[in-house]
């Protein structure tokens, strides 16, 4: 098969680490027999700097008009503080995500073999949790507002709505995980105070009857953000609305120890998925031959697995970064004194050794 590949590089450390993980494509097509064509699309600060917007029109044309996107990282201090939209990088993350469709986010938090000491936790039972986020609705998406009132100044607002259609198809996507996983489903929300967490709680125990085979419980936002640090082996896939999955991702990526490491998957019902390292752009240590590439080549195995359900390729990728990572090859982000360190450009090398 062909594919076509969308790049969005972006900023800091964005170019270096797509490098690698485009190289990794290119290894896998020759060893499983399919080829890669590659588009690049430029977005994010770069965008603002050679365009004037983070969202260069017919963005999300081009990207449609692939089979995948695979993005680097988007944004930095120097484009942080315009107040004109089109001058945010985030502006962009938003615009795609809402343009493609993408309403499902998958990141997973799982602690690799070869690092479980660097989970800063105390656990026996490991950690390989996935967190299905809402992307496109909630509070990020909800009208804003900023008025002057008589006597209390300037208020603003941000309005949280969710529909049960909404609801419905994050809650089944959260069921489905569960099902090819292990079987359970924590569903996150703030039912106690927020008319949309009833809702959405309505929805999900509809959901819950359907799919009888999975474990489901109901978590409070506030105790899930607790259980993470206390017990984060008890979670298998959690499902939760945008802003609540925002925040609980940080910290499920955190409680691994090595969030360079971590993926994730944004999709919808259609072509084309996104796929991208849940790390940022790193500017401080861009352009140095130090970024640790693993997250975004895991970000490819997604890619085959969702969007081209591609499943021994993918399984060829996690086991070639985990027989590199056991031979105790480490990045700066990841090591311990007396690790061997090597660069961006030699993990991926050892990476692509091990195909
Ligand atoms: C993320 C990021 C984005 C979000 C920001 C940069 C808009 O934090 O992908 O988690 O809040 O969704
Ligand atoms: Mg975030």
């Amino acid at each position: 098969m062909n594919y076509k590949i969308a790049l969005i590089k972006g900023d800091g450390i964005g170019p270096e680490v797509v490098g690698e993980a485009v190289k990794v494509m290119d290894a896998i097509g020759e060893k499983f027999g399919h080829t890669f064509e590659y588009t690049d699309i430029l977005m994010g600060g770069c965008a603002i700097d050679e365009v004037g917007r983070s969202y260069p029109e017919g963005t999300a044309e081009k990207c449609r008009a692939c089979d995948a996107v695979l993005l680097g990282a988007v944004g930095g201090p120097r484009w942080g503080h315009s107040t004109d939209p089109d001058k945010r990088p985030e502006t962009a993350l938003l615009s795609i995500r809402r343009d493609l469709g993408l309403y499902a986010n998958l990141r997973p938090a799982a602690l690799r073999p070869a690092l479980a000491e660097s989970c800063p936790l105390k656990n026996d039972k490991g950690i390989d949790l996935m967190i299905v986020r809402e992307l496109t609705g909630g509070v990020y998406f909800g009208k804003r507002d900023r008025y002057q009132t008589e006597d209390r100044g300037e208020e603003a607002s941000d309005l949280m709505a969710y529909s049960e259609k909404e609801i419905e198809r994050i809650g089944r996507r959260g069921f489905e995980l569960a099902r090819l996983r292990g079987k359970k489903l924590a569903s996150v929300d703030k039912a106690n105070v927020l008319e949309t967490s009833r809702l959405w709680r309505q929805v999900m125990h509809r959901l819950a009857e359907e799919y009888s085979d999975v474990e489901y419980e109901d978590v409070l936002v506030d105790n899930a953000a607790m259980q993470l640090v206390r017990d984060p082996g008890q979670f298998d896939v959690v499902v939760t609305e945008n802003m609540f999955g925002d925040i609980l991702s940080d910290e499920a990526s955190m409680i691994t120890g090595s969030i360079g490491l971590l993926p994730s998957a944004s999709i919808g019902d259609a072509a084309p998925g996104l796929y991208e390292p849940i790390h940022g752009s790193a500017p401080d240590i861009a352009g140095q031959d130090k970024a640790n590439p693993i997250a975004a080549i895991l970000s490819v195995a997604m890619m085959f697995r969702y969007s081209f359900d591609l499943p021994a390729e993918a399984r060829a990728i996690e086991t070639a970064v985990d027989a590199v990572l056991n031979e105790g090859w480490r990045t700066a982000d990841i090591a311990k004194p007396g690790d061997a360190v090597v660069g961006t450009l030699k993990m991926g090398e050892l990476i692509r050794a091990k195909l």
